[in-house]
């Protein structure tokens, strides 16, 4: 069975995250390739989709949302995961898990709109002062975020051989307002 892991990145995070869980895909006895997917003119080479993006502005970045658009027939015949890599640990206080939750529910929704997927995962990142311009260094400072590289390695993989256990056919789509079933 052949996976893309398709990805688009600002600052290559997200590139390490796709690389990471095709790796891991590849453990599992799946043959999975991490490609950028502005690079992917022959999605419908794949029998199945991980497709992730970094998070600008609480929604994926354009170019991934351009590849879904794009490929929506094709995405919607084959089973398809999809994961956002945003700062949720980045956060401190006792908002934070609130904050992730709705950012989670507010990017799935709207992927929800584009396609139907067995499952959505936020994950952290990284974020560093030079990503940001003044205001937004001085808002990020404000709110009490920290900078640093907050990916979670074992949940990454975790979420991986979920996606390996799950892969079989039959679509289960995502409703709004009933949580994600990869969750
Ligand atoms: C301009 C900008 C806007 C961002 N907006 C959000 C956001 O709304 N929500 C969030 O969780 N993370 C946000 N982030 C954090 C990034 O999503 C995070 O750093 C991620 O790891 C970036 O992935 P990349 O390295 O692949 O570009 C933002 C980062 C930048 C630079």
């Amino acid at each position: 069975m052949n996976v893309l892991v398709g990805y688009a990145t600002a600052h290559g995070s997200t590139r390490e995250v796709g690389e990471h869980i095709a790796a891991r895909l590849g453990e599992k006895g799946l043959r999975a390739e991490a490609r950028p997917m502005r690079e992917v003119d022959d999605a419908d080479a794949y029998q199945a989709y991980v497709l992730g993006s970094a998070v600008h502005g609480q929604a994926w970045l354009e170019e991934a949302k351009d590849f879904l658009r794009s490929n929506s027939d094709l995405l919607r015949s084959r089973p398809v995961w999809v994961f956002s890599v945003g700062m949720p640990d980045a956060l401190r206080g006792p908002w934070k898990r609130t904050a992730a939750r709705k950012e989670d529910d507010v990017l799935a929704k709207d992927l929800a709109e584009l396609v139907p997927f067995r499952g959505h995962r936020l994950l952290s990142g990284v974020i560093r002062p030079g990503h940001l311009p003044l205001t937004g260094r001085v808002f990020f400072r404000l709110m009490g975020c920290r900078y640093g590289d907050f990916r979670d390695w074992p949940a990454i993989e975790g979420w991986a051989d979920r996606i390996a256990r799950e892969y079989g056919p039959g679509p289960r789509e995502y409703r709004p307002g009933h949580g994600s079933p990869a969750e």
